[in-house]
C-alpha cells in the first residue's frame, strides 16, 4: 500500500487549468479478483491556452504494462506518482490517441476507493481521487470526457456487468479459466469527469419498473441487490420514483438518461454515490422492509436516493472546477434532499420536524468542527487529502448557506436562479461563486443581489457566528426595539467581517397572541402590514429595528425557522421561553423554547454541585405539551428530547463528559419519574395498528410511543418494578416492524435493566443473518449509558465477536464510531483507557482502510476543550498515534491538526 509520510498541501489560490483535456476515453476490462487488466485508449488534445509541457497523469497502486502514442510506443518516466509523458508537449496541434495497459488487484484492495471486490462481484468508488488506482488519468474535475467501457468476466460469477449509460452490446466469449465469460459494452454520451465512472460485476438480482416522465419519455429504473435481497428494495424504487418526479416537478430538471441504476454493496465507505446512472449505494441506504429497517431508516432510504438522484444535475451536467469547489454540489444537493424530504413530508408540522432534525445534526457536529482543528470554510483555502473535507461544514452548513440564498429570493426566485445556472453552465466544471452569481443574477432586485460580495463571506470565512439580540418595549409610543450584533466565532483564528444574515422574526404577546409587526417608517399600507413575522436582513456588526403600534410588550421569536446557521443569545428568560413553548406559530422557535428551557437547566446542574430537582414549572410545561391536544407526535417527541451530551460540552468548556453524562441521565430520570403517568398514557395513546407505513405520522407515533417506553424502563428500573421492562421484553419479541422492536431493545439496555441481556441474546439470534441489523445490534450496546465502565468492557468484548469485522465499514463504525463518537458518557475515563482503545483502533484501521479511518479519528478533536484529566490524557494519546511514522496521509492531516492547538 503507498505510505506518505506527509501529503503535501493544496492550495485553492494555485489552480490552473489542465494542460491537456481528455475528450474521450475507451476502456476494457478483463476483470479478475487477483489482477484485473485495464486497457485505457484515449482521445487527448493539448489545452491552447497553457503553455506546453510534459503530459502528467494521475496513477495510485497501478502496474503499468504499455503506453502508446498513436498507437507507437513513447518513453516516459514516473515522478512524484505521477506518469510523465514528456514527448506529448512535440505533437503537433490536435487531438493524439495515448493508450495505457495496467493491472491492479481488486481483491487486495481493502481502501475501497479505486476497483475492489465484496461478497458478490467487483465495484468501483472513484470519487474522489480513486479513478487513479483504476487506470492513469488526468484524475481531476474539470477534464470530462465521454466515456466506452468494455467488461469482460466470468460469466457464472459475475452475471451483471454494469457501466454508465447505454448498454451497447452484449454477449459470450470463449471460456476462461473458470469457465465460460461474457460481455457488456456501455457508452455514455454525456461527458463526464473521472470521479462519477462507476462499474459492477456481479451475481445481483434486479427490481426495474419503466416510468413515464411528464415530459413524455420513458425511463427504465433500476434497483441492483444481491440474491435474496429482492423483497427488500420497494422502498429505494418508491424514493426513486419520488425523486424523478419531484425534481422535475420542483426544478423542472428531468432524467436524462434511458436508464438509471441503483447498486446496493455490502462495503462502502460512505453513504452513496452519484456515479452517472449507476448510482452505487451502501446497503444502508437501499434494503429496507418492516421487519429489519426502522422508521429512520425508511427516511435515510428516501433522502439519500433522493440525494444522489438530484446530483445528476447539481454535481454530474454541471460539476465542480476543482475539489474546493465540493459545497458547490454538497451543499446544494443537500440543500435539494432537505427539501425533498420536508415536501414529501406533507403538513407543515412533518416539515418542521424535519428542519428541526437538521438543525440537531448542525449543531450536533458542524457546530463542534468549526470550533475545533479540522474548522474551514465552506468553501475550504487548502487541504492535504480531499477526503478529509466531505465534511459536516462542506454538507451540512453548505446547505444552510444555499438555505439562505433561497430564503433572500424566495422560492420562486431561487427556481429562476437554477434555472439560469443551467443555462450558463450546462456541462461545465465551475465553481461556487458562479452558482452564487447566477442566483442574484436572476433576482437583480433581491438582498442577495444588493449584498453579494459580503454573502459571499458565507463561503471563506470559517466559524460560528454568534448574534446577541436585546429588545425594548416603550409603551408610552408603543414602539419595541431590537437591537442585533453580530460576532465571529471567538476561536477564529482571523478576524472575521460581518456576514449577511437573514433573520426571521415575530413578536408574541404575553397573552400568547402573534402580533403584527410593522416597520417604523413603513406605511401602514405596505404589502407587509398586518403580517405577523418579517424576514430582518443583518448586515452590519449592529443594527436597530424599531417596530411601531406594538399594544403590549412582546416576546420576541428571534431566528425563525432557524433562518441563518448562527448561535443566538437573545437574553429571554424562562417566563419568556415558557411564552414562547405554549404560543409561539413558528414551530421551530416553538421548539427551540423547549430546547432552551431544558438546556438551561442542564447547564446550571453541570455547573454546581448540587444535584437540584427538577422545578415545577418546567415539569408542568413537558406534561402540558405531552398532552397537548392539537400538536403531533413527532413534534412532541421533538420537545421531549433533551439537548445531546456533544451539544452541552460545546457550551460548558472546560468539559467533563461523565460529568455531562450523569447531569443529563439524572434529568431524563426526573421527567421519566415526574411524568410517570403521562408517559403511560403517551405510550397507549400512540399505537399504531394495522400494516407498517414508514409515512412521517405513524412513525412519529411510533417514535413518541417508544420514548415513553424507555421513560418507563428509566423509572422502573431502579426501583425493581419489573412491569415496563416487561412489557419492553414481550414487545422485543413480538413486534411487528424494527422500529418497535428496536424501540424495545433499547429501552431494555439503556435502563440496564434484567431483561437486557436475554432480549439482545434473543434479538442476535432473529436476525443472525441480516447485517445491518446486526450493525443496529452492535450499536445500541456500544452507545448504552455507561455505569462502572461495563459498557466499555463489553465494547471491548465485542471487539472479538465472530460477527465483529474492521473490514466492513458499517461494522466497524457501529462499534467503534458508536463507542467514541456518540457515547461520550463511557469513552471519556480517568484511566484514559478509552483513548489508548482510540489509538489502537486508528492505527489498526489505518492499515486497512485510511479513509475510514481518519473519518474515526477525529472523535478526539475537541480533547482540548476537555477538563483534566482527560485533556492531557487524550492529547498524549493523539501524540501516540502521531508519532507513527507510516500513517497514511488522511490520519496525518487529523492528528496533525489536532495538536496544532
Ligand atoms: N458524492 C458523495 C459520496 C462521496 C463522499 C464520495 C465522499 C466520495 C467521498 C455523495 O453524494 C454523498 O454526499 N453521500 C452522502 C450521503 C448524502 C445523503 C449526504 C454520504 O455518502 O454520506
Ligand atoms: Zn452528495
Amino acid at each position: 500500500m503507498m505510505r506518505e509520510g506527509s501529503s503535501p498541501m493544496i492550495h485553492r489560490a494555485d489552480y490552473t487549468a489542465p494542460a491537456y483535456w481528455i475528450r474521450s476515453v475507451d476502456l476494457a476490462f478483463d476483470l479478475d479478483p487477483a489482477k484485473t487488466m485495464v486497457i485505457n485508449r484515449m482521445r487527448v488534445e493539448r489545452n491552447i491556452d497553457v503553455a506546453p509541457q510534459p503530459l502528467r497523469l494521475h496513477g495510485e497502486d497501478l502496474n503499468l504494462t504499455r503506453v502508446l502514442v498513436n498507437d507507437a510506443s513513447v518513453s516516459f518516466r514516473h515522478e512524484h506518482g505521477m506518469l510523465v509523458i514528456d514527448s506529448a508537449q512535440d505533437l503537433p496541434a490536435g487531438e493524439f490517441t495515448l493508450e495505457i495497459r495496467n493491472t491492479c488487484a481488486p481483491e487486495k484492495n481493502t481502501q475501497l476507493s479505486g476497483l475492489y471486490t465484496s461478497a458478490s462481484g467487483f465495484f468501483t468508488q472513484c470519487e474522489a481521487e480513486g479513478f487513479r488506482r483504476i487506470t492513469y488519468f488526468l484524475d481531476r474535475p474539470d477534464v470530462m470526457a465521454v466515456y466506452t467501457v468494455t467488461l469482460r468476466a466470468t460469466k457464472a460469477a459475475y452475471p451483471v456487468l454494469l457501466s454508465n449509460g447505454n448498454l451497447l452490446e452484449q454477449g459470450d466469449l470463449d471460456n476462461g479459466p473458470n469457465g465460460p465469460r461474457h460481455f457488456a459494452k456501455w457508452h455514455d454520451p454525456f461527458p463526464k469527469p473521472s470521479y462519477l465512472f462507476a462499474l459492477v460485476a456481479a451475481d445481483l438480482v434486479v427490481r426495474q419498473q419503466q416510468i413515464r416522465t411528464r415530459s413524455g419519455n420513458d425511463h427504465l429504473l433500476q434497483v441492483y441487490v444481491k440474491r435474496g435481497d429482492l423483497d427488500k428494495t420497494e422502498h429505494a424504487m418508491n424514493s426513486l420514483i419520488a425523486s424523478v418526479i419531484w425534481d422535475e416537478a420542483r426544478f423542472k430538471l428531468p432524467l436524462d438518461l434511458e436508464r438509471f441504476m441503483i447498486v446496493a454493496v455490502e462495503d462502502f465507505n460512505m453513504g452513496a454515490m452519484e456515479n452517472k446512472g449507476l448510482n452505487i449505494f451502501n446497503t444502508k441506504f437501499v434494503l429496507a422492509s418492516p421487519a429489519t429497517a426502522t422508521d429512520e431508516n425508511y427516511a435515510g432510504i428516501e433522502s439519500v436516493v433522493g440525494h444522489e438522484y438530484f446530483h445528476n444535475w447539481t454535481g454530474n451536467r454541471i460539476t465542480c472546477r476543482d475539489w474546493f469547489q465540493l459545497s458547490l454540489k454538497e451543499g446544494l444537493t443537500v440543500f435539494r434532499d432537505q427539501e425533498f424530504s420536508m415536501d414529501m413530508a406533507g403538513s407543515a408540522s412533518a416539515r418542521a420536524v424535519k428542519r428541526i432534525e437538521d438543525v440537531r445534526k448542525l449543531r450536533e457536529v458542524q457546530f463542534p468542527e468549526d470550533a475545533g482543528p479540522m474548522a474551514h470554510p465552506v468553501r475550504p483555502d487548502s487541504y492535504a487529502e480531499i477526503n478529509n473535507f466531505y465534511t459536516p461544514t462542506v454538507y451540512e452548513k453548505g446547505a444552510e448557506v444555499v438555505r439562505m440564498m433561497h430564503t433572500l429570493v424566495g422560492r420562486e426566485g431561487f427556481a429562476n436562479g437554477m434555472a439560469l445556472y443551467f443555462e450558463r453552465f450546462d456541462g461545465q466544471a465551475v465553481t461556487c461563486d458562479d452558482f452564487a452569481q447566477a442566483i442574484a443574477d436572476a433576482n437583480p432586485h433581491s438582498e442577495l443581489a444588493r449584498t453579494l460580495p459580503q454573502f459571499e463571506r458565507w463561503y471563506s470565512q470559517a466559524g460560528t457566528p454568534r448574534l446577541t439580540a436585546r429588545g425594548r418595549y416603550d409603551a408610552p409610543s408603543r414602539t419595541y426595539t431590537l437591537g442585533v450584533e453580530q460576532a465571529g466565532a471567538p476561536a477564529s483564528h482571523t478576524t472575521q467581517e460581518p456576514f449577511v444574515i437573514p433573520f426571521a422574526i415575530g413578536l408574541i404577546g404575553r397573552d400568547g397572541r402573534a402580533l403584527p409587526v410593522q416597520l417604523e417608517d413603513e406605511p401602514a399600507d405596505a404589502p407587509e402590514a398586518g403580517k405577523t413575522d418579517r424576514l430582518l436582513v443583518l448586515t452590519e456588526a449592529r443594527s436597530f429595528f424599531t417596530f411601531v403600534n406594538v399594544d403590549v410588550e412582546p416576546v420576541p421569536s428571534l431566528l425563525r425557522g432557524f433562518s441563518a446557521p448562527v448561535m443566538l443569545a437573545d437574553g429571554l428568560d424562562d417566563a419568556d421561553l415558557l411564552i414562547l413553548l405554549q404560543h409561539d406559530t413558528d414551530p421551530f422557535t416553538r421548539w427551540e423554547a423547549g430546547q432552551r428551557l431544558a438546556l438551561n437547566r442542564l447547564l446550571a446542574a453541570a455547573r454546581s454541585n448540587v444535584p437540584a430537582e427538577l422545578d415545577t414549572p418546567f415539569t408542568e410545561a413537558m406534561r402540558s405539551l405531552l398532552r397537548h391536544p392539537a400538536l403531533d407526535a413527532a413534534f412532541k417527541d421533538q420537545v421531549l428530547t433533551l439537548p445531546s451530551e456533544s451539544y452541552l460540552a460545546e457550551q460548558l468548556v472546560p468539559a467533563d463528559p461523565p460529568r455531562i453524562h450523569a447531569v443529563r441521565q439524572r434529568m431524563l430520570a426526573q421527567m421519566a419519574s415526574a411524568l410517570r403517568v403521562d408517559w403511560e398514557w403517551a405510550f397507549d395513546a400512540h399505537q399504531v395498528s394495522g400494516p407498517y407505513s414508514p409515512d412521517s405520522l405513524s412513525a412519529g407515533k411510533r417514535s413518541l410511543a417508544n420514548r415513553a417506553l424507555a421513560m418507563l424502563c428509566l423509572d422502573s428500573v431502579p426501583r425493581g418494578d419489573t412491569v415496563w421492562p416487561g412489557r419492553a421484553y414481550q414487545r422485543m419479541n413480538d413486534a411487528t416492524n424494527m422500529t418497535d422492536r428496536l424501540g424495545a431493545l433499547s429501552a431494555l439496555v439503556y435502563s440496564h435493566a434484567p431483561h437486557a441481556e436475554p432480549a439482545l441474546h434473543r434479538f442476535h439470534e432473529l436476525f443472525r443473518n441480516e447485517a445491518l441489523v446486526i450493525d443496529s445490534w452492535f450499536k445500541l450496546q456500544a452507545t448504552a449509558p455507561e455505569v462502572d465502565g461495563k459498557v466499555f468492557e463489553r465494547a471491548k468484548q465485542l471487539l472479538k465477536h465472530p460477527d465483529f469485522s474492521l473490514r466492513n465499514p458499517n461494522r466497524a463504525r457501529s462499534l467503534l464510531s458508536g463507542f467514541c463518537t456518540n457515547n461520550p458518557g463511557a469513552f471519556h475515563r480517568l484511566d484514559a483507557a478509552g483513548y489508548v482503545f482510540w489509538a489502537e483502533h486508528v492505527i489498526e484501521l489505518d492499515a486497512i482502510n485510511p479513509q475510514l479511518a481518519a473519518r474515526f479519528a477525529r472523535s478526539l478533536d475537541r480533547w482540548n476543550q476537555l477538563a483534566e484529566p482527560y485533556r492531557s490524557a487524550a492529547r498524549e494519546a493523539i501524540v501516540r498515534v502521531a508519532a507513527k511514522p507510516d500513517l497514511s496521509g488522511g490520519v496525518r492531516e487529523i492528528v496533525t491538526n489536532a495538536l496544532a492547538l
